[in-house]
């Protein structure tokens, strides 16, 4: 029986638990065609709670043309022009007709095609040859809004940070303002580096100041991993207990995809022997220590204050941090000190702040206590 369970890439379907009030929320928007700013900690699903709404979409036949442009890795204007061009043909079934409409509305530019070498479909893209790209970026948008005056869009901008870093003069400006001019699209614009992502739309002299309603996405509430677990593990007549379920999220800490990682890894035990604390306790260790060496490489990247600053937080729970007596523990001279370096970890996305310091990975801080042993 294949295994339901699955934690490296986006899921939908059955393998997605719950969500529904975040679904229905974001419809809303969608419907309304209001921007949203979707973002959270890394891995806690938001591309999901992208893919599974186009899905609903498309179940409930709603009139609403639906387009992914995944920004990650792009790093120049005319990469995030590629993509989003690439983007279109999930708006159009028929290619040809795609085509013919697309190619009706360019004024300027020529069209490549391509056959993606991973998928077989064939894909479209501008030709950059002998056109500036802000003309490109011009017709792209044209594109957009002529299509949505005859249906709605929505349209996901995933790892929307990613725009920050192109180096193209005054490109957010330019793009904001075609965006603006697109009273029929649902922007939905996605990222994990919070910081960069809620600086983008929050400070005033940014671009992308307010253009967006904040959608932040939390993790999964045990209440409802419950049910979905249960259900998933019924198909092989297992019986799974609430309590060892309440334990695993926990474990966990409600991470999405660390709770799949772990009942994926579950799903292949031999049901007869029951879930035994052992097998539990063996399977997150596995967890652990398959992420050895990537936590070995970011510990290495890390500067000394850095980490005694990590055993601090450990050591005192993520609170107090500035006791004389904390600070002597780890050996660290000044509160000063500590306050700099907590800043550059947060920097890092290593840790967070809410009433108390926390790292930010659930099982870094599991292979933290292993490795310091303490
Ligand atoms: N609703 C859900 N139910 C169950 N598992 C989920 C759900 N959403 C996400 N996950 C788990 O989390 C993993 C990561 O999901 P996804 O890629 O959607 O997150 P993300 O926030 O977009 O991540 P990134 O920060 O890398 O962009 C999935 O592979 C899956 O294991
Ligand atoms: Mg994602």
């Amino acid at each position: 029986m294949q295994n339901p369970f699955a934690f490296s890439n986006y899921v939908t379907g059955e393998s997605f638990c719950n969500r529904k009030r975040e679904l229905s929320e974001l419809l809303k928007y969608i419907k309304g065609s209001q921007n949203v700013l979707l973002f959270s900690h890394r891995r806690y699903g938001k591309s999901s709670l992208i893919w599974q709404v186009f899905r609903n979409i498309k179940g409930k036949e709603l009139d609403i043309g639906a387009m992914h442009v995944e920004l990650y890795g792009t790093i120049s204007e005319k990469d995030f022009i590629t993509r989003t061009f690439q983007g279109l043909t999930q708006l159009e079934s028929n290619f040809e007709k795609l085509l013919k409409s697309v190619s009706k509305i360019l004024k300027n530019i020529r069209l490549n095609l391509s056959i993606d070498s991973a998928t077989g479909r064939t894909s479209v893209s501008p030709s950059f040859e002998a056109v500036n790209e802000k003309i490109i970026l011009e017709e792209l948008m044209n594109i957009l809004s002529k299509y949505s005056q005859k249906r709605k869009l929505v349209i996901a901008l995933d790892e929307f940070q990613e725009i920050a870093s192109y180096t193209e003069e005054g490109f957010e400006k330019r793009l904001r303002s075609f965006i603006q001019q697109h009273p029929n699209i649902c922007y939905i614009f996605s990222g994990s580096q919070q910081h960069l992502i809620t600086e983008m739309f929050s400070s005033n002299n940014r671009a992308f100041y307010k253009l967006a309603e904040s959608f932040p996405l939390d993790k999964i509430e045990t209440k409802h991993y419950i049910p979905w677990v249960q259900n998933l593990f019924s198909r092989k007549n297992v019986q799974f207990p609430v309590e060892i379920i309440e334990d695993i999220v926990a474990r966990f800490e409600n991470h999405p995809m660390y709770i799949q990682n772990f009942l994926f890894h579950l799903w292949d035990e031999p049901e007869e022997k029951g879930f035994s604390p052992e097998i539990i306790d063996r399977i997150e260790n596995t967890i652990i220590e398959k992420r050895n060496l990537e936590y070995t490489v970011l510990w290495e990247s890390l500067s000394i204050n850095q980490k005694k600053t990590l055993k601090l937080i450990l050591l005192n729970n993520g609170a107090n941090l500035f006791n004389t007596d904390s600070l002597k523990s780890v050996n660290l001279k000044t509160g000063s000190l500590v306050t700099k370096t907590l800043s550059s970890l947060m920097k890092k996305e290593i840790i967070v702040k809410s009433e108390i310091y926390m790292i930010q990975d659930i099982v870094f801080k599991k292979w933290l206590q292993k490795t310091l042993s303490f």
